[in-house]
């Protein structure tokens, strides 16, 4: 079904990546909010259903979607955190020809020819959630998601202050996200950035990917305790809520006290990661959040009627500590 064929034509026809953007930020395309036919149909190339975010992020564009009128049809594509299932996505979706194609790349790399594909065929892709490369920030439209340096900065902000006083050194652990994705190499920067900037004497005592998996976050965490022992080690830097709430039980059952023996940062703000919070077994949560559905398909409806977007929207996000939590998991939703 083909919702927007004049902007495709010209997309098609010019097949340059680099002229992408600029054509449908600027081209024509009806205003009618639904490229000019009976609503749009989507591809929507998911990450997984690896934590409890990654299904609320599924549950508020798939329900924003079929409440949307301007939407004729979502296919949606769980990848399981597979970049080359995502690839394949991407083209059985340009095969189909939809009028858009939202992808959530599970890494930042190795998208070129897909996205070339894309763009030769005349449809625009606006990246969900994650990014990609610089390199190749002309073959995709817009982003919409969070700022996950920011998030590492609200971290390392947290961490500067609640350590200054640490003589003898800051023992820090870190439980990197998926190896390659934006979320880890941007967390772990933007925190790591701030204890430079404000002088923290520190030491990265281990840092390992438990692939944004409660399993893999506790099995990395029983390795560190084996390898390392917790005495001394002063600050648990997970970068989602699913590897620390596994780090937690790891600790637990080596008979320690999270929270207490060691200080826990998470970054997501589940229930359950506020629970946690509210049980003492962590120490501050860093906001990432994914229930920006409605937000997105106003997005697609603006890329496909050819209208100037924004490079990158973030989404809005907060910082919660011990004194928060107990306050704001009522508000969470998912
Ligand atoms: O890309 C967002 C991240 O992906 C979330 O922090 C994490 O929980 C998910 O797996």
């Amino acid at each position: 079904m083909l919702k927007t064929p004049a902007l495709k034509q010209v997309l098609a026809g010019i097949g340059a990546g680099a002229l992408l953007f600029g054509l449908t930020a600027c081209g024509g395309g009806d205003d009618s909010g639904d490229g000019g036919g009976d609503g749009l149909v989507v591809g929507f190339a998911q990450v997984g259903a690896e934590s409890a975010w990654r299904t609320a992020n599924s549950d508020s564009v798939q329900s924003a979607a079929d409440a949307d009128e301007r939407i004729a049809e979502l296919k949606f594509v769980d990848a399981q955190q597979d970049q080359e299932k995502q690839i394949e996505a991407v083209r059985n979706f340009i095969t189909q020809q939809v009028d858009v194609i939202v992808l959530a790349p599970v890494v930042e790399t190795g998208w070129t020819d897909v996205l070339q594909e894309a763009a030769d065929a005349g449809i625009p892709v606006v990246l969900a959630d994650r990014g990609i490369e610089a390199a190749d920030e002309d073959l995709y439209v817009t982003r919409l998601g969070s700022d996950f340096t920011e998030e590492g900065r609200k971290a390392g902000t947290w961490a500067a202050e609640t350590f200054a006083a640490d003589a003898d050194g800051t023992r820090i652990l870190e439980l990197q996200g998926t190896t390659g994705s934006a979320p880890a190499n941007d967390r772990k920067a933007g925190f790591f950035e701030v204890l430079d900037a404000e002088g923290l004497n520190y030491e990265i005592v281990d840092s390992q990917s438990g692939n944004f998996t409660a399993e893999e976050g506790k099995a990395v965490m029983e390795t560190f305790i084996t390898t390392h022992g917790l005495e001394g080690v002063d600050l648990l830097y997970a970068h989602n809520d699913e590897m620390g709430l596994g780090a937690i039980q790891a600790i637990e059952e080596a008979g320690f006290t999270p929270g207490t023996d060691i200080q826990i940062i998470i970054v997501d703000g589940s229930k359950a990661g506020f629970q946690a919070g509210v049980d003492g077994k962590l120490n501050y949560i860093v906001e990432c959040n994914p229930v920006f559905g409605e937000q997105l398909m106003d997005v697609v409806v603006q890329v496909a009627d050819g209208e100037t977007v924004e490079k990158f929207t973030p989404v809005e996000e907060g910082a919660f500590d011990a004194t928060q939590f107990e306050a704001e998991l009522p508000n969470r939703q998912f």
